[in-house]
C-alpha cells in the first residue's frame, strides 16, 4: 500500500510558520486563547500516523522543548549537513540524507502507512516533488509581516480538494485539504 504523507501545521494569517529566526513565540502566545483541553484535532491526527519526517530546523526546535512530544514514533530527520541525535532518541530518530524518492521507498519498505511531514522547507519539497497527500492548515489570527513561509515556489499549480473546514470560536480557522491526484 502506498504511503500517505500529511502535514498538520499552523500559520499566521500572512502564511508564516515561524519568525525569520525560527521563533514560534507568537504561536505560543496565540495558543493562550485556546481553552484548556482543546487541541484543534492534533491528538486525533497524531493517532493516525506511524512515523514523522521533519527537516533539520524543526528537529532542532523540537529538541529545545522541555519534553519530547512524539512518544515512541519513529522520526526521520531530513538533512544534508547531518544532525546529532541525542542519546535518548538513538534508535527512534535518525538522520536521512536521502532524496525524497529514496526516503519514501525506505518508509514504504519499513511498512509505514501514514507519515506526518513537518517543517516549512520539508513540506515544500514534499509538495514540489508530488509526495504530499494531505495538509491540515490551522490559520492563527495574527499578522507577522515576515517569517519562514509555509509555501514556496512551484513548477506547476497544485490543485487541492477541501475536505473539511472549521472555525473555532477562539479565532483559529482550520482547513483540511487533499492534493488532487493526476
Ligand atoms: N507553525 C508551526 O506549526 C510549525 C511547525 C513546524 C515547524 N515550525 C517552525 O518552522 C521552523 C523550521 O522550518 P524550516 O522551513 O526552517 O524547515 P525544516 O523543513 O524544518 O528544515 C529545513 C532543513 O531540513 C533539511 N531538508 C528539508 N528538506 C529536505 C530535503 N528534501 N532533502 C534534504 N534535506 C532537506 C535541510 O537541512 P540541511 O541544510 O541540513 O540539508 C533544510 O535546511 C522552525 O523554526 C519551527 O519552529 C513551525
Amino acid at each position: 500500500m502506498p504511503l500517505t504523507a500529511s502535514a498538520f501545521i499552523a500559520t499566521s494569517l500572512d502564511g508564516f510558520i515561524a519568525r525569520p529566526n525560527g521563533d514560534i513565540d507568537w504561536l505560543d502566545k496565540m495558543n493562550q486563547l485556546v481553552p484548556t483541553g482543546e487541541d484543534a484535532g492534533y491528538g486525533a491526527f497524531i493517532q493516525t500516523v506511524d512515523a514523522l519526517v521533519m527537516g533539520r530546523n524543526s528537529f532542532a526546535k523540537v529538541l529545545s522543548f522541555e519534553f519530547w512530544p512524539y512518544q515512541n514514533l519513529p522520526v526521520y530527520v531530513l538533512s544534508t549537513k547531518g544532525v546529532t541525535i541525542p542519546d535518548h532518541l538513538v534508535g527512534q530518530a535518525e538522520c536521512c540524507p536521502l532524496s525524497l524518492k529514496e526516503l519514501v521507498k525506505t518508509l514504504e519498505d519499513k511498512g509505514h502507512k501514514h507519515v506526518y511531514v513537518d517543517g516549512g522547507m520539508t513540506i515544500q519539497s514534499f509538495i514540489r516533488e508530488g509526495y504530499l497527500n494531505e495538509i491540515t492548515l490551522t490559520t492563527v489570527p495574527v499578522l507577522l509581516g515576515q517569517g519562514l513561509p509555509l509555501f514556496g515556489t512551484l513548477p506547476q499549480d497544485i490543485p487541492l480538494t477541501l475536505v473539511a473546514s472549521k472555525c473555532y470560536d477562539f479565532g483559529f480557522v482550520q482547513s483540511k485539504y487533499r492534493v488532487r491526484e493526476g
